[in-house]
């Protein structure tokens, strides 16, 4: 099985080695890391710990850390994947460069994933969650029809946690 995910207007692949400069450039961004990371910079072992991670995981779960590109460029334009939250379930994650934003790529992509996991995968649900400042991830889950379950405190403030029943 390859794991690639195609979209009307993407391709999702999962991630390789091939992959470590343009990722470490894409989630190091600041304003790519600010949410995602709570603002750390992720160092070129930690890109790598993370890919061969992600190996490991589509290898034995079906699923990991995808790249987002464009069906006809060969450009990184963000990520998106599941991995655990706690001990709750698995959580869509994503992000985009920042010239990619407001073009709907994000809830594209993610909503791949999530029906990705829904279906083949056979999850009984996905978790989000987002830091309540983070309106356009806000408004990405609400669009994948996800749920308010909790609200929880994080780093950065108050964090939310959704959920999508199978
Ligand atoms: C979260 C993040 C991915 C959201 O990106 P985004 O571009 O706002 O979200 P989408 O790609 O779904 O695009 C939605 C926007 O595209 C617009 N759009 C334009 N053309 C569109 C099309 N053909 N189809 C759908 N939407 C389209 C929508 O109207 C919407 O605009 P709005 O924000 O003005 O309402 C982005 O802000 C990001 O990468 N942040 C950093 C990482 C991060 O915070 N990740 C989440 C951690 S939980």
């Amino acid at each position: 099985m390859n794991h690639i995910l195609t979209t009307g207007r993407l391709v999702l692949r999962p991630a390789t080695p091939q992959d470590h400069a343009g990722l470490l450039a894409h989630w190091t961004a600041q304003d790519v890391r600010r949410f995602l990371f709570d603002g750390a910079i992720l160092s070129p072992e930690e890109i790598t710990e993370v890919i061969e991670d992600s190996a490991l995981s589509f290898a034995t779960a079906g699923h990991g850390l995808w790249l987002i590109r464009e069906n006809d460029s060969a450009d990184l334009v963000g990520t998106a994947g599941l991995r655990p939250l706690e001990d709750l379930g698995l959580e869509i994650f994503y992000s985009l460069a920042p010239a990619a934003w407001g073009k709907g790529y994000a809830t594209e992509a993610a909503r791949a994933v999530v029906e990705h996991a829904l279906g083949p995968l056979g999850l009984p649900e996905v978790l989000a969650e987002v830091d309540e400042g983070n309106a356009a991830s806000v408004a990405v889950v609400e669009r994948l029809g996800m749920t308010a379950f909790e609200s929880v405190p994080g780093l950065l403030g108050p964090m939310t946690r959704y959920r999508r029943k199978r």
